[in-house]
């Protein structure tokens, strides 16, 4: 699934099965893909929670180099493009591989994702970073305002629970992001990551931003 040309050819077919009421479809026979016994994270059914949106998000996780020469987390720049309509396709769990396909490809993949997913019709915000609330430190921040015409349509997040990926040490973790601003969803879990991990060693101040792409479940 990490050929390029592959995923282009897949994407396509994705573009096709996508029907132009991407955000009305029922999401409710989808349930989150927490391997069994997952402890780590409340998974939502526990939380009394219900699925929204799912998405994928393709873009960047940012590290700077501290003093002892080890990366600390420095946030995260990603596009949220909805997948909540290809939840009956067999490519489903596979979106974030052909994403990350083409992250790998070079800074214009970006691009050509909007472009073959369908661009503004199928993206649903940004994820990036913002002060915490507290004044100090960053929180995450899905950032649906400009597809839902509505300035509340959005998630200001703390992290509720975090475990490594099932995938390996080279994925970004699972999260559970809690809802601490905003009228978005009570949570967000960040599931199915691919890449997003920044070198073992570095030189101090340097500044590493690694591709990654994710699914994204937004819970209400
Ligand atoms: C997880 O649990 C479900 C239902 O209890 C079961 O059908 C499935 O085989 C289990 N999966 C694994 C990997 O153990
Ligand atoms: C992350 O790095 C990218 C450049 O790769 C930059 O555009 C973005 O603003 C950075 N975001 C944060 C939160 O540092």
């Amino acid at each position: 699934m990490r050929v390029a040309a592959a995923a282009s050819a897949s994407l396509f077919a994705l573009a096709a099965l996508a029907s132009p009421h991407v955000s009305h479809c029922d999401v409710s026979k989808l349930s989150l893909p927490l391997p069994n016994g997952t402890t780590a994270l409340t998974p939502p059914a526990q939380a009394g929670t219900k699925l929204k949106y799912v998405a994928v998000g393709l873009g960047v996780q940012n590290y700077t180099c501290g003093a002892s020469g080890t990366y600390a987390y420095a946030g995260a720049v990603a596009n949220l493009y909805d997948i909540s309509c290809l939840g009956r396709s067999p490519l489903f769990p596979y979106i974030q591989e052909i994403a990350y396909a083409l992250a790998e490809a070079g800074p214009k993949a970006d691009n050509v994702l909007d472009k073959v997913l369908g661009g503004a019709r199928l993206k649903l915000g940004e994820h990036y970073f913002v002060t915490s609330p507290s004044g100090s430190g960053i929180s995450p921040k899905f950032d649906f305002t400009k597809a839902m015409h509505s300035s509340s349509a959005y998630v200001l997040a703390a992290k509720a629970g975090n475990m490594a990926a099932p995938t390996g040490p080279a994925d970004v973790d699972w999260l559970q992001l809690n809802d601490v601003q905003g009228e978005l969803a009570k949570s967000v879990y960040r599931v199915q990551t691919r890449g997003g991990q920044p070198a073992a060693t570095c030189a101090t101040g340097q500044f590493s931003s690694v591709p990654y792409a994710a699914q994204y479940w937004f819970y209400v």
